[in-house]
């Protein structure tokens, strides 16, 4: 499987549609796969939703419920899901055509069970010449009193505008000046957050972009500013930071792809639910796992925070993923026993730039380490997964180390780290800071060591984490 898609929230479940072939471990004819949740942490597959037809192969897009079925495609008493999600046409695709993804629709008024592709299919022909034409995210626009796409138009993103989500409208483009633009545009996300403790609102941007990530492959910048209905303009301080080809960046990990966030959850003005496809093109066809291949990121709230060094993203794990702790245990300075899954927290004492790193290191029986490390004197992470096991294996999986600022200046640092048997998801100032990272030790991973000023460790807990299973 790869990306997440059509995440929607109705009566109390969590829908995750997501690419998936069913044939093989390997990307190949598109299908949307399905699951449910009750609390984003524990999930139920479903029936496979979409599968190919004449039109071509079902690439990512979203869904919404149509509350007043303004499309007509359920009825007053049962409203429908619509999912709107991009036709690719391999024949077209290898004709050279230049028209080969165009946008369709699909509905179910039986909460998601059972899906109808809609007959006037393609809603959005692909009429650009640009072959890039993908990945619709929509949401009702209350103020402009429509339905909203963006969609990833090449190394753009287009904003179409719709009453009922069968007629679209181009209303305009975004991006020729902003961000970077070394790859391809994939998968944008539009939506209102309000700037934590402030009282004002803002619009994001996320967008996916594959290869020209910071460190390697494929990764997922971000915008902020405002959206009127009709043009998304950036804010005028985040317009300066992503001048000049620099993008401003959802996670510093190599492994945190075509993410976005659900529509239609009530109860949560302050934040964003997001989950994200935990891996990277350079290598997602080919990493050690069998007989499956891919999985999701755990499922993050979003926030927008004023700090520092600009309006930022934090993410932090959905509060549900406390329920699988088992009873804390101490972590000390030097090396601890542990077993993944497992969930540690540490507080580490920075001092001053003298400080040389701080942070973790695990290690296995036959010698093989990840070190996680944060140094003050540069203000800066390092992920090195390059002696973490089977890396060398896959091309680009372990070359060289990630690295990400900190947004953060208290003299603390706070980590809290996920670690599943092959995947780390570190959490660093109450989720300022993001690394998402995949690991393939040969043997499991049973010792945690920390790295720490003086041996010093202000705080430091693991929990032993139940399956979601
Ligand atoms: C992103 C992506 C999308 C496309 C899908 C195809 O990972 O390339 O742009 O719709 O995957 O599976």
């Amino acid at each position: 499987m790869n990306d997440p898609n059509g995440l929607v929230y109705l009566d109390g479940e969590y829908h995750l549609f997501y690419q998936y072939y069913p044939d093989s471990t390997v990307w190949g004819p598109m299908h949307w796969g399905h699951a449910v949740s009750q609390d984003a942490v524990h999930w139920t597959n479903l029936p496979v939703a979409l599968e190919p037809d004449s039109l071509g192969y079902i690439f990512s897009g979203s869904a919404v419920y149509d509350s007043e079925n303004r499309s007509g495609l359920g009825s007053p008493a049962s409203p429908p899901l619509v999912a709107v999600f991009t036709y690719h046409d391999p024949t077209g695709e290898r004709n050279g055509r230049d028209d080969f993804q165009n946008q369709g629709l699909a509905y179910s008024t039986d909460r998601g069970r059972t899906w109808t592709k809609y007959a006037g299919n393609p809603v959005l022909p692909n009429t650009t010449g640009i072959r890039d034409f993908r990945d619709p995210k929509v949401y009702w626009d209350e103020p402009s009193a429509q339905y909203v796409m963006a969609l990833a138009v090449r190394d753009r993103v287009s904003f179409y505008g719709s009453r009922n989500l069968i007629d679209w409208e181009h209303l305009s483009d975004f991006g020729a000046e902003a961000g970077s633009h070394a790859g391809v545009w994939e998968c944008p996300d539009l939506f209102r957050l309000p700037v934590a403790g402030e009282g004002t609102e803002k619009y994001v941007l996320l967008l996916s972009i594959n290869p020209g990530a910071p460190n390697g492959g494929s990764g997922t910048q971000y915008f902020v500013g405002d959206f009127d209905g009709t043009n998304f303009r950036l804010d005028e301080d985040f317009a300066r930071e992503v001048t000049d080809e620099r993008g401003v960046w959802l996670d510093q990990g190599r492994d945190n792809y075509a993410g976005v966030t659900w529509s239609g959850e009530p109860g949560h003005p302050e934040d964003r639910l997001f989950i994200g496809w935990m891996s990277n093109w350079q290598y997602a066809q080919v990493v050690p796992t069998d007989p499956w291949r891919s999985a999701m990121t755990v499922a993050r709230r979003l926030q927008l925070h004023d700090t520092p060094s600009g309006l930022r993203l934090y993410a932090r794990p959905v509060a549900a993923l406390a329920g699988l702790r088992g009873d804390p245990r101490p972590l000390t300075a030097g090396e601890n026993d542990i077993a993944a899954p497992c969930e540690a927290v540490l507080s580490l004492q920075l001092g001053g730039a003298d400080t040389t790193a701080v942070g973790f290191e695990l290690a296995n029986a036959v010698g093989e380490r990840y070190r996680f490390t944060y140094r003050p004197g540069e203000g800066r992470f390092y992920s090195d997964r390059s002696a973490a096991g089977t890396a060398e294996r896959y091309d680009g999986f372990g070359k060289g180390v990630a690295k990400g600022e900190r947004i953060a200046v208290e003299d603390t640092l706070q980590l809290r780290i996920i670690l599943d048997r092959s995947s780390v998801e570190i959490f660093a100032d109450d989720g300022a800071t993001v690394f998402t990272e995949l690991l393939y030790p040969t043997e499991p991973w049973t010792t945690l060591r920390v790295l720490s000023r003086d041996g010093d460790v202000a705080r430091g807990t693991v929990y032993a984490l139940a399956s979601v299973w």
